[in-house]
This record gives structure tokens, C-alpha cells and sequence, in this order.
């Protein structure tokens, strides 16, 4: 049994911007599933703390750089019985809007201070110095908000080893000089071998540096983020310590009880792979929601995002207007929220096709868990995707994925060529090139085999088959744990 410390900025159900907080409860359950002593820190966000009850105040901690001393909140994941500490600092936390900006959209202006004390108190915990009379052997960190808790710890003698995971390089927590100098971080972290990135602050390279070991969310992800395509600079750094032996992909998992067609309580008639059919209530009542035709042989097209250009949605407006012009029998249900212009995309799209597309700007679990029912395919061209859950989930619920062939969705898709059919493993469609011909092309090719209903069928029975719950990868983390403290 190994002690884990577990540091999020978003944990499920208590702030979620994207699938960082999905892991970052599915895997710590998992992990305690498996016997693991894991307990996890995140901010108390004003949303957090009404979700939760029972909240205990078991330490108060200062911290260098602050001026305030901070409380430490103690209660358990719900649902789970992992123990999970939440870091208060009113100043920093207690606010409307998201973890990292405001309401109208704006990145918080002191995001370096919000996450460099979630770093600061997570060493604190670590090297068992807040008063909680508990010392992890693994601080398992996660993303920039995170970072800088690999670079504090990793002078400290006694100290835990410590993991970064990478969910997405796109995103490095940049900041000037300035603010580094305000944060009162240790002068030899100004360096190349340091936080300094072309004259900024990189919180990223915190992890990517000082952490014994970096994971990331995919083994193909992985591979693509030691090169230029997908580095952000950052390639070279990342290819050294993939030869150093100190990076690796493991695939995330789902929580497979939230997300299963048999138990799924926000959807019209529950099914599974022995009465599949019933999902074809489900698309009736997806039709019905936003208003399309109940038409059982128009391909109903699900999309559900972060609406962000890493997601593709350029790319999907514009083949599927494609696909829509000719007159393809094809429908489209969106549910997302982000950039302005990719929602405002979406909203024409529908103004030009109102009986074609349905649209909803926000973000909605109950709508998500109903597209994924209801969908006969769903859509996920993303440029990039470190792993990307949501084509696992529509692969449990027998949703066929249309992905880019990248990371995570590389991993997990097998494309329906001629070739994976007949071996009897294809279970969805993917394409190399980012463009919108390509992904046209694939379209037309769901289009088309969703007309011959036997084919179609064995390839949602292959996709519900396969096992995406935590299980092997919780495995995986385990053994990576074990491997490190006794390297
Ligand atoms: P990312 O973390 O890059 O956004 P993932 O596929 O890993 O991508 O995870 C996205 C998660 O966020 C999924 O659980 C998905 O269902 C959820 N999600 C994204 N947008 C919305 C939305 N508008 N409403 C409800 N859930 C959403
Ligand atoms: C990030 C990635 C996504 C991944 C998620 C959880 O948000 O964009 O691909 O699934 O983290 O690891």
C-alpha cells in the first residue's frame, strides 16, 4: 500500500472545466479501490464548498509568500470514502466564475498566485509539515496549476517522489518575470534548467524538470509531444527525458458506473449490448429536445466540447455544411461552450439548417449523458487530444466515434476500413489530416455503412465490449508508484 498525495485544480463533481477533473476523481477512486492510502488536494472554490457538507478544519498552515495564513478542510470525495483536503483562502478562492477566469470569460488576473499557493501547500503536506501527521510517498501533481510543487520539493532531503501528468501541454501556466519575482520563489529557479522559458515563468516546466517521473494521459500522446507538431518548444525537453527513461503514456479510464447505459439515470430507456435496440428510444428523445425530426434513418451526429480550435469545431462546421448542402440525411446535436466565434459558427449553422441542427451554448451533464444515448455517432476532430474521454464514453454506449487519428483518440479508435471489419475490431472512423476534406470524407463514409444496419450493428457491439474502466491503468500508476520509490 503506497500513501499518495493526489494535486488538482478541478475535481468531479465539485469544479470541472474539461476532463481533468474527471480523472482527477476516477483515478483517486480507482487507486483506493486498489488498496491505495490516496488523498487529494484542490482550492476551496466558493461552487466546491456548496456542494459540500461535513466540513472539518484540521490544519492551518502559513505559507512563504503569503501573508495570510491558509485553512486546510477536511471531508471525502462524495461518494467515495477518499479522503479529500481542500485548500481556504477566501482571498483566492471564494469568487463566482471558473477555476482560472471570471464570468465574462477573462482569465483571473492573479492566476500565479491562486495556484503557486495550491503548489506551495501541497509541498507542505508532502514533506508532512502541515500538521496532519501523514507522510505520502508520492506527490502525484497534475497540469501547470500544479507544476511548481515538483521544482519546491526537489531540493528538500526526506522528501516524497513526486509525478507530474501532463493532460495538456497547450496549457503552461506563462507569466512574466515580474511575477515571478512577487511569487518570492527561490532565485535558482530563474534559469534555463529552471521555470525560465524565453524570458517567461513556465509553471509547466516546473514538472516537466524537477518531477522524478512525468506521465502523460496517452502512450501515443506521449510519443507526439516530443516533437515540434506538438511541443510548443518543449520537445526537446520532453525527448530527453523520454530516453532518461522519466516519461510515459498511460491511457486514462472512465468511471465506469457514471458512465454506463445500463444505470444511466439522466436518459430515456436504459440498455446495453443485449438490448441495444432500446437505444433507439433514446434518439427519438434527442430528436425530440432539440426539435429535430423523428427520423430513425437520418444519422444522428452528437458532438459534445469545450468549443476550443484544439477541439476541431472549425473543421466540423465546415464539412458537415458540406455534407448538409448535397443533402445527406444526416442530423447534428451540439452541446458546448467557449470561444465566441466557434459558438457563433455553430449558431448559423443551425440558422441554416434548422431542421438539422440543434444547438446548445452552456454546459449541461444531464444533455451530455442523453447525446451520448442518443447519438448514433459522435463527432471529435480534435488537432490535438492528449486522450480525450468522451470518445470512450460513446464507445460503452455504442455511439461510434468519427476522430482525428491522434493521441488518446488513436489509442482507442479503430478506424471501420474494410480490413478492421473483417477482423472484427473496428469500431468507429478516424482520419490523418486535419482538414476539412478529410473529415468530409469520413462522414460520407458513416453515412454510408449506417445504411447497411447489420454491419453497423456488429460494430456497436465491438465498441460496447471493450473494458475502458480504471482498472489497467490504475494498475499502471500503481507500478509506476512502486518503481519510483524504489528506483
Ligand atoms: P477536455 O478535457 O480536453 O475538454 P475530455 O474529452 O478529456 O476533453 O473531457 C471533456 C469532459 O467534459 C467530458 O466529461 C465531457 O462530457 C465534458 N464536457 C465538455 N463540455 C461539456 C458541456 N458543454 N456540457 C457538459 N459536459 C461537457
Ligand atoms: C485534458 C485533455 C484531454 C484529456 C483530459 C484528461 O483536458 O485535453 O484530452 O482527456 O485532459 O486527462
Amino acid at each position: 500500500m503506497r500513501k499518495i498525495l493526489f494535486a488538482s485544480s478541478e475535481v468531479h463533481p465539485l469544479m470541472k472545466t474539461g476532463g481533468l477533473a474527471d480523472v482527477s476523481a476516477s483515478l483517486p477512486i480507482a487507486l483506493r479501490e486498489h488498496g491505495q492510502d490516496v488523498r487529494i488536494i484542490m482550492p476551496a472554490y466558493r461552487q466546491s464548498l456548496q456542494h459540500l457538507e461535513q466540513l472539518e478544519t484540521v490544519a492551518t498552515i502559513k505559507l512563504d509568500g503569503y501573508h495570510s495564513a491558509v485553512d486546510i478542510l477536511q471531508t471525502t470525495l462524495p461518494d467515495s470514502d477518499v479522503v479529500l483536503w481542500l485548500l481556504d483562502s477566501p482571498h483566492h478562492y471564494d469568487r463566482d466564475g471558473g477555476p482560472y477566469s471570471d464570468p465574462t470569460g477573462q482569465d483571473w488576473a492573479d492566476n500565479a498566485a491562486r495556484f503557486a499557493l495550491l503548489s506551495r501547500a501541497a509541498v507542505k503536506i508532502a514533506l508532512n509539515e502541515a500538521g496532519l501527521d501523514w507522510q505520502p510517498d508520492i506527490l502525484h501533481c497534475n497540469d501547470w496549476q500544479t507544476g511548481l510543487a515538483p521544482a519546491l520539493l526537489a531540493t528538500r532531503k526526506q522528501r516524497p517522489q513526486t509525478v507530474f501528468t501532463i493532460h495538456n501541454l497547450a496549457y503552461q501556466g506563462l507569466f512574466s518575470e515580474d511575477v515571478f519575482q512577487a511569487l518570492d520563489l527561490p532565485d535558482s529557479l530563474w534559469q534555463m534548467e529552471g521555470l525560465e522559458f524565453y524570458g517567461m515563468m513556465s509553471f509547466m516546466k516546473g514538472g516537466l524538470i524537477f518531477a522524478d517521473q512525468i506521465t502523460t494521459v496517452s502512450p501515443t500522446y506521449a510519443r507526439e509531444i516530443c516533437t515540434h507538431e506538438f511541443g510548443y518548444g518543449l520537445e526537446g525537453l520532453l525527448s530527453y527525458r523520454l530516453q532518461q527513461g522519466r516519461l510515459s503514456g498511460i491511457l486514462n479510464g472512465i468511471d465506469s458506473h457514471i458512465w454506463d447505459p445500463q444505470q444511466d439515470a439522466f436518459i430515456t430507456k436504459k440498455y446495453s449490448s443485449k438490448t441495444v435496440r432500446n437505444k433507439a428510444l433514446n434518439k427519438t428523445a434527442l430528436q425530440q429536445h432539440f426539435l429535430l425530426p423523428e427520423n430513425k434513418d437520418s444519422l444522428l451526429i452528437g458532438l459534445i466540447s469545450r468549443l476550443v480550435s484544439q477541439k476541431g469545431i472549425d473543421l466540423a462546421v465546415e464539412a458537415m455544411e458540406r455534407v448538409l448542402k448535397v443533402g445527406h440525411d444526416v442530423q447534428l446535436v451540439c452541446l458546448g461552450s467557449g470561444e465566441a466565434e466557434l459558438e457563433q459558427a455553430l449558431r448559423v449553422l443551425r440558422a441554416r439548417y434548422p431542421d438539422r441542427v440543434g444547438i446548445t451554448i452552456g454546459y449541461d451533464e444531464a444533455l451530455s449523458h442523453q447525446i451520448e444515448a442518443g447519438a448514433d455517432v459522435f463527432l471529435m476532430p480534435s488537432r490535438f487530444e492528449p486522450c480525450g474521454l468522451n470518445q470512450m464514453y460513446s464507445l460503452r454506449y455504442g455511439t461510434l466515434p468519427i476522430v482525428r487519428n491522434t493521441g488518446g483518440l488513436a489509442d482507442t479508435v479503430v478506424d471501420a476500413s474494410d480490413e478492421n471489419r473483417k477482423a472484427g475490431i473496428a469500431n468507429g472512423f478516424s482520419f490523418d489530416e486535419p482538414a476539412t476534406a478529410a473529415l468530409e470524407q469520413t462522414l460520407l463514409r458513416a453515412v454510408a455503412l449506417f445504411a447497411r444496419p447489420r454491419i453497423w450493428r456488429s460494430m456497436m457491439l465491438v465498441a460496447m465490449q471493450h473494458d475502458f474502466s480504471w482498472e489497467n491503468s490504475a494498475i499502471a500508476y500503481i507500478e509506476l508508484y512502486h518503481h519510483i520509490v524504489n528506483r
